[in-house]
């Protein structure tokens, strides 16, 4: 007899594809074995700006090997952008090779194709390209500030009158934080296997919406979107990166077509730098105004960052600023520098990860100031109303996480006064922060195919979703053995095919409720059809093996689609948390260890505990990299990143992460939508930064605003007045 394990929505069952990862069987982009297939390998420019006046590519082409060489001279023609300072976003065209113009260091400039990957590398060494080099490139933030612009009408928010608000107060809080250049790098290398067939294109892509993959590959060719199939069964991480289409899929694409073979290409480590998004520098001006009791009267909250000199990307570092706190006088705006440095993109929870750092060390400060506990600080102006929309939240457990966390964490144990709380050399600092995250739900379709096998039915669930290391195969096949109630072990989940039913892609954390609801409305449709076809009453509990024997039916397929009703548009939906950590800073050289952590979350129902947990866990990790280690370096005179791989862009690893306490609320938000799901991947990172940076400030009375937090800078900072040393 089989044993069954408990599967339905809830349960902390095992990853269902785990097992495929662990024997190899998971096929991710550049592992379908296409036959034929041939390699190229990307070419970089070498200048920051300037022009190509000579191209010689006869050296490589004499090598065995080597099938074509491709650059401006020779590429296929391909829509380009129609207006300068194009905003970017998850389906815009990728033009590359258009012209000889060159417009930051690492640009593509070039390809050779071959038919090994060793050939194809080292014959692209061999092309000689000649520049002229404009001499003023635009690569030092700093000294560029007079070219900042306003991007739209909507990048600046305002709310009753900030100098109002600011001379009200009692205290005032002005400040500025830095985010460094920082790098997504999922450990899956970007890559695309492409090739043409009687005019269509297929391209098994690492992406993270293979909908919007096939808009952007289709609109840059120029040819009808159902043309176009894009394949991403498995995706080994993108935080962003893989969101949009890069010029590396589009190169292959065009590679495929001039040479008439399947072509790969893998965007190295190095190019991961330069060829696949990045998030910018971000300096970011805090102004808190508060009444000596805590209330606030005023946050304003004014970002300067750059982007590229053809595309425009602007991350709302202010979001957060806007609707997390009651307070009548707000302000965010938002100013871009444009710079000869490729074009950032959304990484890992954009405008959250780097706003919140900025806002919740700013009420740090202010909570200081006024000599008030930051938590309770945060809880006296706490709202129930979003009042950047003026709308209800559709349910928001801030208080709850900040107090349960508290407990959890034992914050009564803090010491006031910094530097007071020794061990040995050690200082030791708590530090805690609230985190919001908006929670999306888009409209997704979904396919159930039903088939009979004795008494038992098997399904399969098809949608164009996928699974960048989140979960979506396990929480999906959940939802299915949930309200087709059957066991998880029948059910067969295909993802990541572009002709299977849309959805939404992973991003913005809108997959697991996204997901999850189009996979419900499929099994209730087939459900329900399957009663009405023989005049069984909705509401009478039938199996869905027996439905199928009176439909005499041995296979039923049915597709659903669910998207946002009227109350989740009449809402402000978030998912809400508090992180807590405690910091032992060493008085003298200033490493610092990050000890403990606890972390609480609110994000309405958890499909599965287990791979929440996991999300959670890789959210905190990434915010221990952005307050530690984590930053890009652009060098002065040449605009090149100098950070050009793991040995000199640090991420953490596991002697640098702490004892970790993860803690979901229970939380059904079924204003949210129908399985009262929110979204929970980017939740874990925000704030993690503010929650390190605030237990720093406990340990050693130091503010430190400029991420990433290194010794050096610990140690060169001074404390605080009034704190004695
Ligand atoms: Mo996310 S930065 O929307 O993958």
């Amino acid at each position: 007899m089989k044993t069954l394990k408990k599967s339905g929505t809830g349960a902390a069952i095992d990853r269902v594809e785990g097992h495929l990862k662990v024997m190899g069987i998971a096929k991710y982009a550049s592992e379908f074995p296409v036959q034929n297939k041939v390699y190229a390998q990307g070419i970089n420019s070498t200048i920051a700006k300037g022009e190509i006046i000579s191209v010689d590519t006869s050296e490589a082409e004499k090598l065995p090997g080597v099938l074509k060489v491709i650059t401006f001279k020779n590429a296929e023609k391909l829509k380009t952008f129609e207006k300068e300072m194009t905003p970017i976003s998850t389906t815009t065209i990728a033009p590359v090779l258009q012209s000889n113009k060159v417009h930051y260091y690492g640009e593509y400039i070039g390809l050779v194709v071959a038919e090994t990957f060793e050939q194809a590398q080292y014959a692209a060494r061999l092309v000689k390209f000649k520049y002229k080099e404009d001499p003023n490139p635009v690569i030092n933030f700093d000294k560029s500030r007079s070219e900042a612009y306003k991007p739209n009408e909507k990048s600046d928010y305002a709310l009753g009158d900030i100098k109002a608000g600011l001379s009200d107060a009692d205290e005032i809080v002005e400040v500025t934080y830095n985010t460094p250049i920082e790098h997504h790098h999922p450990m899956e290398l970007h890559a695309v296997i492409a090739s043409w067939e009687n005019g269509k294109v297929m391209a098994y892509a690492s992406q993270q919406i293979v909908e919007d993959a096939t808009i952007a590959i289709s609109d840059t060719f120029q040819i009808p979107k159902k043309d176009v199939r894009v394949i991403a069964a498995f995706v080994g991480g993108g935080f962003g990166s893989k969101l949009n289409v890069e010029r590396h899929v589009i190169l292959a694409v065009m590679a495929a077509k001039m040479i008439g073979k399947p072509v790969q290409m893998t965007v190295t480590r190095p190019q991961m730098f330069t060829n696949t998004g990045l998030r910018q520098h971000n300096e970011q001006k805090m102004r808190v105004g508060a009444k000596k009791d805590g209330t606030l009267t005023a946050l304003s909250h004014e970002t300067l960052s750059h982007t590229s000199s053809t595309l425009e990307y602007q991350e709302s570092c202010g979001m957060v600023t806007k609707m997390l706190y009651k307070v009548p006088n707000n302000l965010v705006t938002h100013r871009l520098i444009p710079m000869n440095i490729q074009a950032p993109f959304a990484m890992r929870a954009p405008g959250e990860a780097t706003g919140s750092f900025a806002l919740e060390c700013a009420m740090d400060e202010m909570a200081w100031k006024l000599k008030m506990d930051p938590i309770d600080f945060r809880i006296k102006n706490d709202t129930q109303i979003d009042l950047s929309t003026n709308k209800p939240f559709s349910s928001r457990l801030l208080v709850e996480c900040l107090r349960i966390g508290a407990e959890k964490f034992g914050w009564k144990e803090r010491k006031i006064q910094p530097r007071t709380h020794k061990n040995g050399n050690w200082l030791i600092g708590y530090g805690v922060s609230g985190a919001s995250r908006q929670s999306p739900y888009l409209k997704t379709n979904a396919k159930v195919i039903l088939e009979l096998d004795g008494d038992e039915v098997n399904a399969t669930i098809q949608m164009d979703a996928t699974d960048i290391g989140t979960g979506s195969y396990t929480i999906i096949a959940q939802t299915a053995s949930e309200y087709l109630r059957i066991p998880v072990e029948q059910i067969n989940v295909e993802l990541g095919d572009s002709n299977f039913p849309a959805t939404p892609g992973s991003g913005g954390s809108w997959g697991a409720a996204s997901f999850c609801n189009g996979a419900r409305a499929a099994c209730e449709k087939a459900i329900k059809t399957l009663k009405a076809n023989q005049n069984i009453k909705q509401d009478e509990e039938v199996s869905v093996a027996d439905l199928l024997k009176k439909n005499k039916l041995k296979r039923f397929e049915a597709e659903g689609s669910a998207e946002p009703s009227e109350a989740f548009r009449n809402h402000s939906v978030f998912s809400f948390g508090a992180n807590f950590c405690e910091v032992w800073v060493d008085k003298d050289t200033g490493m610092y260890r990050i000890k403990r952590m606890v972390n609480v979350g609110a994000a309405g129902k958890i499909l599965n505990p287990k791979t929440a947990y996991s999300q959670i866990i890789g959210g905190l990790t990434m915010g221990v990299g952005m307050a530690m280690a984590e930053q890009t370096r652009v060098e002065p005179n040449f605009g090149n990143f100098i950070t050009r791989s793991f040995a000199d862009y640090h991420v953490p690893v596991n002697l640098d992460m702490a004892n970790i306490d993860v803690v979901f609320l229970p939380e059904e938000d079924k204003i949210a939508n129908k399985m009262g799901i929110k979204g929970i991947g980017e939740l874990g990172i925000t704030s993690v930064a503010a929650s390190i940076a605030n237990a720093i400030f406990n340990a050693t009375g130091k503010r430190m605003r400029d991420l990433p937090i290194t010794p050096e800078k610990l140690i060169e900072a001074k404390v605080e007045p009034g704190i004695t040393v």
